[in-house]
């Protein structure tokens, strides 16, 4: 299969109705997209992206008033957070009705709902009378793409189009949150952070930072990850057992005196979170490229974005299962 790169909204949406694969820029990472509503086209991103079926996919739409569409309830805190995050870097668990597939929820009676927030993005969405089922667009387990170079590096002939919609501007993927009257859930750590979600609706029950059940593929242990070994500590000790000519930093804030100027990645010089996030997917996938035979990396401060990056940070770092 041949993969075309360009911004020809109209063609993209060619391919997505002829049910074949177009990755989408979002404002968090890219998507690998299919019409959400055929079984066919969806069963095509398992494969291109190799990923296990019990692991379901986030459905993008460009409005609040199209989730009524192929939900059936929709809580009155979850309409309170859709109202102010969409579009945003936050999905919302509602219950499905049968227009979603079961292979898009993986059998689970919810489906993950967003509206994305990437002005291509939402035009192509508004263009079709279909929703898009979309992962990350990367292979399973191995980094998110926040550039179109990312996803054709990875995906080429296995995706009919990548829109460009240039680098994302959040860097990690959404908050996932299951909101019912009487109880907020959060499965996933993300774009949007847990106070802020807090601010807005209150108490958050429950945080499922990591579980052997994949209820979302970021919970499983490993993921994220750089194919280097990938290790997480005080990187100034760290350093002191490796060869500092093959050794690659991923630091926060603070560069590293010994280390080649080029084998280090520092997220934001300024230690902000947002900067940080924006930065995290590609500094892993640049030095993963480099001739080095280990990368070390840092924890950042556990408030805010910093929580979502650390999850990331701890998931990339953990022995592959
Ligand atoms: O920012 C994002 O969320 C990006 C962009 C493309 O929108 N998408 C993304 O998709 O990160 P993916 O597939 O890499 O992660 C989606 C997560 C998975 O971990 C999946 O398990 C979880 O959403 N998920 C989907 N439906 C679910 C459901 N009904 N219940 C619990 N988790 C669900
Ligand atoms: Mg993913």
């Amino acid at each position: 299969m041949n993969t075309f790169i360009g911004q020809d909204l109209d063609r993209a949406a060619q391919f997505l109705k002829e049910g074949s694969l177009v990755a989408i820029p979002t404002e968090t990472v890219y998507g690998l997209a299919a019409n959400a509503f055929n079984v066919e086209a969806v069963a095509k991103i398992f494969e291109a992206k190799n990923r296990p079926s019990f692991d379901p996919l986030i459905v993008h739409t460009h409005s609040i008033e199209e989730v009524a569409k192929f939900t059936s309830h929709l809580p009155e805190k979850a309409l309170k957070l859709a109202e102010k995050f969409w579009p945003g870097s936050l999905t919302i668990l509602l219950p499905k009705n049968q227009l979603i597939p079961d292979l898009v929820t993986s059998g689970l009676n919810t489906v993950a709902v967003r509206v994305p927030n990437h002005p291509l993005t939402l035009e192509l969405l508004k263009n079709l009378d279909f929703p898009l089922a979309a992962p990350s667009a990367n292979p399973f387990g191995y980094i998110s793409p926040t550039t179109a170079l990312h996803v054709e590096a990875q995906l080429e002939g296995k995706v009919s189009y990548i829109i460009d919609g240039g680098y994302c501007r959040v860097g990690i993927e959404s908050t996932i949150v299951e909101v019912n009257d009487d109880k907020t859930t959060i499965y996933r750590l993300g774009g949007i952070s847990v106070e802020t979600i807090k601010a807005e609706i209150g108490e958050i029950e429950e945080i499922r930072h990591s579980s052997s059940n994949p209820k979302a593929s970021g919970m499983l242990k490993s993921h994220y990850a750089p194919t280097k070994p990938f290790i997480l500590g005080d990187i100034t000790t760290l350093v002191e057992n490796h060869d500092i000519q093959k050794t690659g930093i991923l630091a926060f804030q603070n560069q590293q005196e010994n280390i080649p100027k080029e084998h280090q990645v520092i997220l934001s010089e300024s230690g902000d979170f947002a900067e940080a996030a924006q930065h995290l997917f590609a500094g892993m996938r640049y030095l993963d490229s480099l001739d080095v035979e280990v990368i070390l990396t840092e924890l950042l401060p556990e408030e805010g974005l910093g929580r979502a990056i650390n999850d990331r940070l701890r998931r990339a770092a953990a022995t592959k299962m």
